[in-house]
């Protein structure tokens, strides 16, 4: 459906490997050609765990973009672009600050998860505590319906709706707001009026989550609206007020387990991973060694897929054929373990080599990268510019 708005960031910890690619990169690459998509490098976020050195910030920048756009992002369809490039992420960040409670941000799991896990890090600080809330800013500030992310982020965007509901509840209080209302619905003219009461009917007696998706697609479809007679359009909808932000939804899509060469999960921290242009040598490398059935100790020992993680990488990269020789050879030891990782060495190599020739031109043309970050940056901030406008008004602070 037209005009239903997707957003998600990426932190820039350096190259990405297999991990990130099957884990969220390449169900952007689908959703950019379903959805409005906004997608961008949360720089700012890297500075919550990672202030003590910036000297990599910048690279790490530039070279996540690279990967994403070798891997298949499209700027001509998808806007990309750097948090820090668009300032009103702060100010949404600051302006939300003031109305959360502290306990919201203390009790996100990661918070103490986190705190934790990078121990030698001084994570005491202002920053850090905040980071959901700038997630939610981040959400907000292009009043995304859908937020592509992982299970780890679900409490953020979670967290994100509360403030959503709070932020409307308090600033979206307005004198004579049902006849504002009654104007709007008129101003849409006689079709797209009847239309919009009817779904917002369905939606209010029998909860049809269709009717109003369907329902906030006409009000945002609509040019002609101002933009306070669309968020009191939209905030009709679900309820008495209007509704300056949006509550979003988790866009869970079921992506690959990952193993890495250890047979963990592939992460960074672990040190297992195969990077997204990564030489082919040293690929070839690295599965050769990649973990297998700890119990398949000799070549005439049958083993079990399930208990090894090649096995699932055979899930991600291999067809349906190959997939049944692994399962057969693997259990009756017909098979060597070098023999069953062949055919993903040549398909993981494959892949890989698509994607870093693909990046060669963007390394070697970094004014066309930046040029594309730029007007992804300019295109944000219009839509940026829009919803700071509401929210100012909102709180009775447009003055200049
Ligand atoms: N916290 C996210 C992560 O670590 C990155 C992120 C920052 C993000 N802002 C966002 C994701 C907004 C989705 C929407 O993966
Ligand atoms: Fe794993 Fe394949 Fe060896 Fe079986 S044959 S243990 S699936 S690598």
């Amino acid at each position: 459906m037209q005009n239903r708005r997707v957003l998600s960031g990426m932190r820039p910890t350096g190259q990405l490997h297999l991990g990130n690619y099957h884990g969220a990169l390449k169900n952007w690459i689908e959703l950019q050609y379903q959805y409005e998509c906004y997608f961008f490098v949360a720089d700012w976020h890297a500075l919550t765990t990672g202030y003590e050195d910036t000297s990599k910030l910048e690279e790490n920048t530039w070279n996540m973009v690279v990967d994403w756009l070798a891997a298949g992002l499209n700027p001509g369809v998808a806007t990309l672009f750097i948090q820090s490039r668009v300032p009103e992420h702060a100010e949404l960040h600051l302006l939300l600050s003031m109305i959360t409670p502290l306990g919201w941000l203390e009790r996100v799991p990661s918070y103490k998860d986190q705190q934790a896990q990078l121990a030698d890090h001084d994570l005491n600080t202002y920053g850090f505590l905040g980071y959901p809330l700038l997630q939610s800013a981040d959400i907000l500030l292009y009043r995304s319906q859908f937020v592509p992310v992982g299970e780890d982020q679900v409490a953020h965007v979670e967290i994100t709706r509360e403030v959503a509901r709070r932020f409307n509840h308090i600033y979206g209080r307005e004198p004579e707001f049902e006849q504002k209302v009654e104007k709007a619905i008129k101003s849409l003219g006689s079709r797209n009026s009847a239309m919009y009461r009817s779904l917002r009917k369905q939606f209010q007696e029998k909860g049809d989550a269709d009717a109003l998706a369907r329902a906030q697609a006409l009000v945002e479809a609509n040019a002609r609206l101002t933009v306070a007679d669309r968020d009191r359009l939209l905030g009709f909808l679900e309820g008495g007020g209007i509704s300056i932000l949006i509550e979003p939804d988790v866009l869970l899509t079921a992506t690959p387990k990952v193993p890495g060469l250890d047979g963990r999960k592939m992460s960074k921290s672990y040190g297992n991973t195969i990077g997204l242009r990564e030489d082919a040598d040293s690929v070839v490398r690295k599965l050769k060694a990649m973990q297998t059935d700890p119990a398949r100790v000799r070549r005439t020992d049958p083993g079990d897929p399930d208990k090894c993680p090649v096995w699932d990488l055979h899930k991600i990269y291999s067809s349906a054929q190959t997939q049944a020789w692994v399962q057969n050879g693997c259990r009756t030891a017909g098979i060597g373990c070098l023999e069953c990782k062949a055919p993903l060495i040549e398909k993981i190599v494959e892949e890989i080599t698509g994607i870093a020739k693909r990046a060669e031109e963007f390394e070697e043309n970094p004014d066309l990268v930046r040029g594309i970050i730029a007007e992804g940056g300019e295109r944000a901030r219009t839509v940026a510019r829009e919803t700071m406008e509401a929210v100012r008004q909102a709180m009775a602070m447009n003055y200049r």
